[in-house]
């Protein structure tokens, strides 16, 4: 079974996947953190976002792979080394979107995403998973909220992790991250045809997880 939630940055997909692939026992995948690899990687090799021949030769020498804790918590390593924290720095945060706009870079992660997806029961989330990824997937949900709930969001993780990062920042991040990925040229970020919009705005953590376990129930037809 494959159940794709895509929706822009701060839209509570990471919060709401986690805790649905708990509920119902499926295996999380977030997809994001795939390009997330690509950029920390582009960081570490002092390789700038203008060099894109550079950043496509250096991904076949990247080995990004996911691995589970005791907790079903996504542990993510990039060439053998756990980078789970280092993928959602601000440095990176700056520079993911554009790396994903990369074809060759999008065209291996898909390939790489749908590779971990094989034979398994997950639940995938990212930007294009039910237009692109998989677009046969059981069940397409499309996850939003107002741009300035989502800054807010995105500001105190920040301010958990103790990153010092201006709310002003934290909004215009996203604003740029959202405009670049509604246009790439392969997987933009837009609603496929059959999914459901949930708006999370106004919504609980468990409410969102409620609202999205019961769409997920009645397309596949459980009770
Ligand atoms: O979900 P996230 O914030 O970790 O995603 C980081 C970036 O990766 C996001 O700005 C767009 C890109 N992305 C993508 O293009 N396609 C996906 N399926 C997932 C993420």
């Amino acid at each position: 079974m494959i159940v794709a939630i895509d929706g822009p940055a701060g839209s509570g997909k990471g919060t709401v996947t986690k805790e649905i692939a708990k509920r119902m026992g499926l295996i999380n995948l977030d997809t994001g953190a795939t390009y997330r690899c690509v950029a920390l990687a582009s960081i570490r090799n002092k390789i700038g976002l203008e060099e894109e021949d550079k950043i496509v030769s250096m991904i076949d020498d990247l080995k990004i792979e996911f691995k589970y804790d005791e907790n079903d918590f996504i542990r993510v390593f990039l060439n053998d080394e756990e980078v789970t924290n280092e993928i959602r720095s601000f440095e990176v945060n700056k520079i993911v979107s554009p790396i994903s706009s990369i074809i060759p870079v999008r065209l291996k992660m898909v390939d790489l995403q749908r590779k971990m997806a094989e034979g398994k029961d997950v639940i995938m989330e990212g930007r294009d998973i039910g237009t692109y990824v998989f677009p046969n997937a059981d069940v397409k949900i499309y996850l939003d909220a107002d741009i300035e709930e989502r800054a807010k969001r995105r500001f105190k993780e920040n301010k958990e992790k103790g990153l010092d990062v201006t709310f002003e920042k934290v909004l215009e991040n996203i604003k740029k991250r959202d405009e670049n990925d509604k246009k790439k040229k392969i997987g933009a970020l837009k609603v496929a045809e059959d999914a459901v919009i949930v708006d999370s705005t106004k919504l609980t953590i468990s409410e969102m997880a409620d609202e999205v376990e019961k769409i997920i129930l009645e397309k596949t037809g459980e009770k």
